[in-house]
C-alpha cells in the first residue's frame, strides 16, 4: 500500500518576518487521487503548496518523493521533479498570446533556435481544445477575461506533464459551465495516475471532486479524511474555530428613497438598461460570464463610456465621465479583478486602505494619521484581517486578506452606492458571514449595494431583489421573494 503514496512532507514549518505561516505541519499524497487542502484565509495552504512549486523554502521538515528524501530547490527543479502548479493569482504575461505563454521559456524552436510560432500555436490550441474551452492561442492574454486566463493557466499546467498537478483555488473564477468542464479535465488525469491538490473555499465543489482532504488552521495540521467520512458542518468546524453563525444573516430594512435610476442605458456591452435602487436595498444581479454584468458596473463607476441613456443619483441627471467624477457622486466600485484595479500591492494594509479616503481626512492638505490609524485598525479587526500589522504590504498578505483589504478600503470611503462585483470570491465561509454583516450594517446606514455574484445561494440569501443579464440585457428582475434558482438560470441563458 504504501508505494502508491507519491509525496510525502512531514513536519513541515514556515516563518516570514513576524509570521509563522506553517508550523509542523504534515501532509500525504496519493497516486491518482485529488487531495483537498482546506483553511481559513491565511491559514497556510497557499504558502505549503509553493513550498512544493519551489517559490518558497522551508523553515524546517522533510519532503519525501517516493520514499526517497528531496530538496526542492526552485521552480524549476519542481518543474523536473513533475510537480505543475496554477497559482491563486494569475501569473500569466499580459502583452504575450495565450499560446506564448502556455510555451513560455520552453518555446519550439527549428534548427537555427528561431522559434516556429506555427507549432507554438498549433500544439497551444490543441492543449486548449482538449479542455473544451473557446480560446484563440493566438489572442493576447489582456485581451481575455479573466476565466479566460484561468484555462490558460489550466492549459500550461497541463502542457507540462505534470505527475502532481497543484491547484490553488482555480475555480474562483470560472463559470458552471467551465467548472464542469475543468472537473472533465481533473477526472481524466486522475485515471491517467496523475496526483491532485486541490485548494478551494467553495465546500460544495470539494465533495464533488475530491478524494479525501487535508485541514489547516492557523498554520497547524488539524486532520486529514476521506470525503466520503466527513460532512460539510465536520470539516468547518475543523477550519474555524470560532463558532459560525447563519451562512446568510440577511437583515431587512425599510427601503428608502431612490439613490440611483438608469434609463435607456446602453454602450457596446449594454442595451437598454432601466433599473432603479433605493437606499436600504441589496439589488443582486446575476447572469453568466460575459453577460455584461461587469460592464453594467464599468458604466455606472465612469469606466465605460454610455452612449444612450441616462443615470440619475439621487434624482440628478448626471454624466458620470470618470471613476473620479462616481467616487465624488459617493459610488464605491469593489471590483472582480483585486490584483489590477483593487490593490496596490507593494503598499500598505493603511495605504490601501486609506488610498481613495485622502480628501475626506486631509485638512488644507495634511492627512490626518491619528484618523487613518483608528480606520484601519477597525477594519482590521472587524474583517479579522490577518496581518502582523497595518503596515505589512499586502502583496505578503494571503488572497483572501487582500480581499479583505479591498473591502475595507471602499467601506471607509463613505459611498452610499456600492458595487461589489464578487464580493466574497476566495474569502472562506466564516469570512463570509462578516462581509455579509458588514452589507446588513451599510444599508441600515442608508447606503444601497448593488451584488455582482456568480454565486446564486450568495444572491437568493442576501439581495432584496434579483436582476439577470444576457447579452447586455436585463433578461429577469425578480423580487426576492419570487425568485429561485430555476428561475434565474433560465433568465441567464436566455431562455
Ligand atoms: N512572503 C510572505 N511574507 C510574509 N508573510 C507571508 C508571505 N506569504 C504568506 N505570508 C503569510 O503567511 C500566512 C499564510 O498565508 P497563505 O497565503 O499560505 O494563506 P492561505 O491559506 O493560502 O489563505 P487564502 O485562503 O486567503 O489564500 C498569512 O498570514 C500570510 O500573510
Ligand atoms: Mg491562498
Amino acid at each position: 500500500m504504501n508505494n502508491d503514496i507519491v509525496l510525502q512532507m512531514r513536519h513541515i514549518s514556515k516563518s516570514f518576518p513576524g509570521v509563522i505561516a506553517l508550523d509542523n505541519v504534515d501532509f500525504q499524497l496519493r497516486k491518482g487521487e485529488v487531495h483537498i487542502l482546506l483553511g481559513e484565509n491565511g491559514a497556510g495552504k497557499s504558502t505549503l503548496v509553493k513550498i512544493l512549486s519551489g517559490a518558497y523554502q522551508k523553515t524546517s521538515g522533510d519532503i519525501f518523493f517516493h520514499s526517497t528524501k528531496t530538496e526542492i530547490n526552485d521552480p524549476k527543479h519542481a518543474q523536473n521533479l513533475g510537480i505543475g502548479i496554477i497559482y491563486q493569482e494569475l501569473n500569466l504575461v499580459s502583452q504575450l498570446s495565450a499560446g506564448e505563454n502556455i510555451f513560455l521559456g520552453r518555446e519550439p524552436a527549428n534548427n537555427l533556435g528561431v522559434i516556429d510560432y506555427k507549432k507554438l500555436f498549433g500544439e497551444a490550441q490543441k492543449l486548449i481544445d482538449d479542455l473544451k474551452v473557446d480560446i484563440d492561442a493566438r489572442r493576447l492574454v489582456k485581451d481575455l477575461g479573466v476565466a479566460q486566463q484561468q484555462m490558460v493557466e489550466v492549459a500550461k499546467a497541463l502542457s507540462l506533464n505534470a505527475q502532481i498537478l497543484i491547484m490553488d483555488e482555480p475555480t474562483s473564477a470560472l463559470t458552471d459551465q467551465e467548472i464542469k468542464e475543468l472537473f472533465a479535465s481533473i477526472r481524466r488525469l486522475k485515471d491517467k495516475g496523475v496526483s491532485i491538490i486541490y485548494i478551494s473555499h467553495r465546500l460544495e465543489e470539494l465533495f464533488e471532486i475530491g478524494d479525501r482532504v487535508t485541514v489547516l488552521r492557523d498554520g497547524k495540521y488539524v486532520g486529514t479524511h476521506d470525503i466520503q467520512d466527513v460532512t460539510k458542518s465536520d470539516l468547518i468546524s475543523m477550519m474555524v474555530n470560532r463558532e459560525l453563525k447563519e451562512q446568510f444573516p440577511k437583515q431587512t430594512f425599510k427601503i428608502g428613497d431612490e439613490i440611483l435610476r438608469l434609463e435607456g442605458v446602453s454602450n457596446q456591452h449594454l442595451h437598454e438598461i432601466n433599473f432603479s435602487l433605493h437606499r436600504g436595498e441589496i439589488l443582486g444581479i446575476a447572469g453568466l460570464l460575459g453577460s455584461g454584468r461587469t460592464e453594467l458596473a464599468r458604466a455606472i463607476f465612469g469606466y465605460d463610456n454610455i452612449r444612450n441613456g441616462n443615470i440619475f443619483i439621487n434624482g440628478k441627471n448626471e454624466i458620470i465621465t470618470s471613476p473620479k467624477k462616481a467616487i465624488k457622486l459617493g459610488i464605491g466600485y469593489l471590483t472582480e479583478d483585486r490584483k489590477s484595479q483593487g490593490l496596490v500591492l507593494n503598499l500598505s494594509v493603511r495605504e490601501n486602505i486609506c488610498l481613495p479616503n485622502l480628501d475626506n481626512w486631509s485638512k488644507l492638505g495634511v492627512v490626518s494619521s491619528k484618523k487613518e490609524n483608528e480606520a484601519t485598525q477597525k477594519y482590521i479587526s472587524e474583517l479579522h484581517i490577518k496581518t502582523p500589522g497595518m503596515h505589512q504590504k499586502t502583496i505578503l498578505l494571503s488572497g483572501g486578506n487582500q480581499q479583505k483589504v479591498v473591502m475595507s478600503k471602499w467601506l471607509c470611503s463613505h459611498a452610499d452606492i456600492l458595487i461589489f462585483d464578487e464580493p466574497t470570491r476566495g474569502i472562506d465561509v466564516g469570512s463570509k458571514v462578516e462581509i455579509y454583516q458588514l452589507m446588513n450594517k451599510l444599508i441600515a446606514e442608508g447606503a444601497a449595494i448593488i451584488m455582482i455574484s456568480s454565486e446564486l445561494p450568495e444572491l437568493l440569501g442576501m439581495s432584496d431583489r434579483i436582476l439577470v443579464m444576457h447579452q447586455g440585457k436585463i433578461s429577469g428582475d425578480f423580487p426576492i421573494e419570487e425568485a429561485n434558482q430555476e428561475k434565474i438560470l433560465h433568465c441567464a441563458l436566455g431562455v
